[in-house]
């Protein structure tokens, strides 16, 4: 059985629905079994727990010989954040998957390190690190920013910054297609693998790919970097926007095998 924490979000419904039309036995791990209605299935179970509490995961997770990790704390409700779910949270499905024997997927992030300016990125390494010291069987699938959640967050096409700064995007589907993959195939085990889109892509030009598969031609709007200053002091999103507008976020693909699919971000959004 293959436990899913974050299984009710974007990648992780993706995710549960590939591997239950292979007939496998999953279950969903959430907070609120309301989020799990859209994947009601014969061979999906729902399980309720928060990974912030130790207990209650433990007990989420028995039975399960592939534990799958796609929960975040950047934003969502339940008063998240990186270091309670991304670093904690993914500390305790590794602990009980460990007490269990069962193998470990982790969701994380290209770049995740120790020092990134962004606390979700500084959450996913310390979670990557926990899991390869924990002794349990693992593969960590990294990848960019997915372009459907962009997608949605610009729908009134506002910019955050400038712009200007190139960040690669990669449609979700292709991100399931490789979670679905590694979760598998155990040759997978001890790899981190990285999963980025085709193309390195400013939102400034995001922006008017997404007016241009909707045929509609709307002003841009920009939140200028001094209003992100301002709020950065009290807000992770108006941090990660400053961060998002400055630093090197693009994905070099000759650093993973291109054998796999990947949609261009113009086919991505105009099948949605
Ligand atoms: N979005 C991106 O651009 C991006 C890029 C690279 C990597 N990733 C990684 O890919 C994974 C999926 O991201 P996503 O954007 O698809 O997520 P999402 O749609 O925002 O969903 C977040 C999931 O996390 C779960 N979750 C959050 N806090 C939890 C808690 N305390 N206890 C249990 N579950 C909790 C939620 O479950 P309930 O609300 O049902 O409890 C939900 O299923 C994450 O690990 C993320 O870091 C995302």
């Amino acid at each position: 059985m293959i436990a899913i924490a974050g299984g009710t979000g974007r990648l992780g419904s993706l995710v549960v629905r590939r591997l239950a039309q292979r007939g496998l036995d999953v279950r969903v791990i959430t907070r609120d079994p309301a989020r799990a209605d859209h994947l009601r299935d014969p061979s999906v179970e729902i399980a309720v727990a928060d990974v912030r509490d130790r207990a209650g995961t433990r007990m989420a997770v028995q039975g399960a010989s592939t534990v799958l990790s796609a929960v975040h704390g950047f934003a969502g409700p339940g008063r998240v954040s990186p270091q309670s779910v991304d670093r904690d949270g993914n500390a305790n499905l590794i602990d009980a998957a460990a007490d269990l024997g069962a193998e470990v997927i982790l969701m994380s992030v290209v770049g995740a390190s120790a020092r990134h300016p962004m606390e979700l990125f500084r959450a996913k390494h310390a979670a990557e690190q926990r899991l390869m010291a924990s002794g349990v069987r693992w593969t960590i699938v990294r990848a960019t920013a997915f372009l459907e959640l962009w997608d949605d967050i610009m729908t009134k096409s506002i910019v955050f910054g400038r712009g200007e700064n190139p960040i690669n995007f990669v449609c979700v589907h292709d991100v399931a297609a490789v979670v679905e993959c590694v979760t598998l195939d155990h040759g997978d085990r001890g790899r981190i693998i990285e999963v980025g889109g085709p193309q390195n892509l400013t939102f400034n030009q995001l922006a008017e790919m997404r007016q241009r598969v909707r045929g509609k031609k709307d002003n841009v709007r920009h939140v200028p970097r001094a209003i992100l200053r301002a709020g950065a002091p009290f807000s992770r999103q108006a941090r990660a926007a400053l961060v998002m507008d400055t630093i090197d976020m693009t994905f070099d693909l000759t650093r993973e095998a291109a054998d796999r699919p990947m949609t261009e971000p113009l086919e991505a959004l105009s099948r949605r």
